[in-house]
């Protein structure tokens, strides 16, 4: 009904299936929202193990997608569960998966925005690295509002290294606090960001794709967040030469660690 509700000129139609075989049966884009959601107290890899073997099914039910479909993983833990989708899909390259972090990207943009004060829209290359857990790392040494860079317009650095990087990390548990159960408006609205940066040529946006080892010192064989650069056709290329910092690298590694302890911890599911 709300989708209905929306008036959205892309809709021509709505299907519902029980059975994913079908469901996917030559799609162009899957956006995989089902998911078990968290709950007040719960940390996004508590997840895990409930909702990893759904997409396990749902990787296999992808192989009857189109060959240049893409999908956007959106359930948690979203990077470990499209490393378990894109493992289950062999007919799938690897490269047509993404996971989520558009909605971290707008978290650390309107935190930014709000500490400055000013407008979201003034506030650029602002990226995601890592898990969307709580050891992501919004690179804020790289942002700027508008062409300056954030930490020549906010001074406190403090604020910046502890406070904003927490605040960006916590927000989904912040936001399960105060209603009782997961973002959806917000996390709806990241969805449909995401697809648009990634459909229009030549956007630099947060998106976590599978790392061949041959980036940023970021360990092959995992989804890890990163800036991409998006290309015709919805394909991307991740961004290069970026200048990280020693504490930005020290942050980028930690949460390479956890992908990689999620990964042991379902390496089962992995086809
Ligand atoms: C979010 O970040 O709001 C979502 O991933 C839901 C959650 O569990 O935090």
């Amino acid at each position: 009904m709300e989708i209905e509700d929306c008036a959205f000129d892309s809709v021509a139609g709505i299907d519902c299936f029980s059975d994913p075989e079908k469901a996917f049966d030559g799609v162009n884009w899957a956006l995989m929202v089902g998911a078990q959601p968290r709950g007040p107290g719960m940390e996004r890899s508590d997840l895990i193990r409930e909702n990893g073997p759904i997409f396990v099914a749902q990787g296999k039910a992808l192989n009857r997608a189109a060959q240049n479909v893409r999908v956007v993983v959106v359930g948690n833990p979203c990077n470990t569960n499209c490393l378990i989708a894109l493992h289950n899909a062999h007919e799938i390259p690897a490269r047509n998966f993404t996971a989520m972090t558009a909605l971290d990207e707008n978290r650390a943009k309107a935190a930014i925005a709000q500490k400055a004060n000013v407008s979201v829209g003034d506030i650029h290359h602002l990226m995601i690295w890592g898990n969307h857990s709580n050891t992501m790392y919004p690179d804020y040494e790289n942002a700027l509002i508008a062409k300056v860079p954030v930490s020549e317009k906010i001074k406190d650095q403090e604020w910046l290294q502890k406070d904003f990087i927490k605040k960006v990390q916590q927000r989904g548990a912040q936001v399960i606090s105060a209603r009782g159960k997961s973002s959806a408006a917000s996390a709806g609205s990241a969805c449909i960001d995401h697809i648009k940066r990634l459909s229009t040529p030549g956007t630099v946006f947060s998106c976590a794709v599978m790392s061949d080892g041959s980036h940023y010192d970021i360990p092959k064989g995992i989804i890890f967040s990163v800036p991409v650069r998006s290309k015709p056709n919805a394909d991307y290329e991740i961004e290069q030469g970026i200048a990280l910092s020693a504490f930005a690298k020290e942050k980028i590694q930690l949460s390479a660690q956890e992908l990689l302890k999620e990964r042991e911890f379902i390496k089962d599911l992995l086809n």
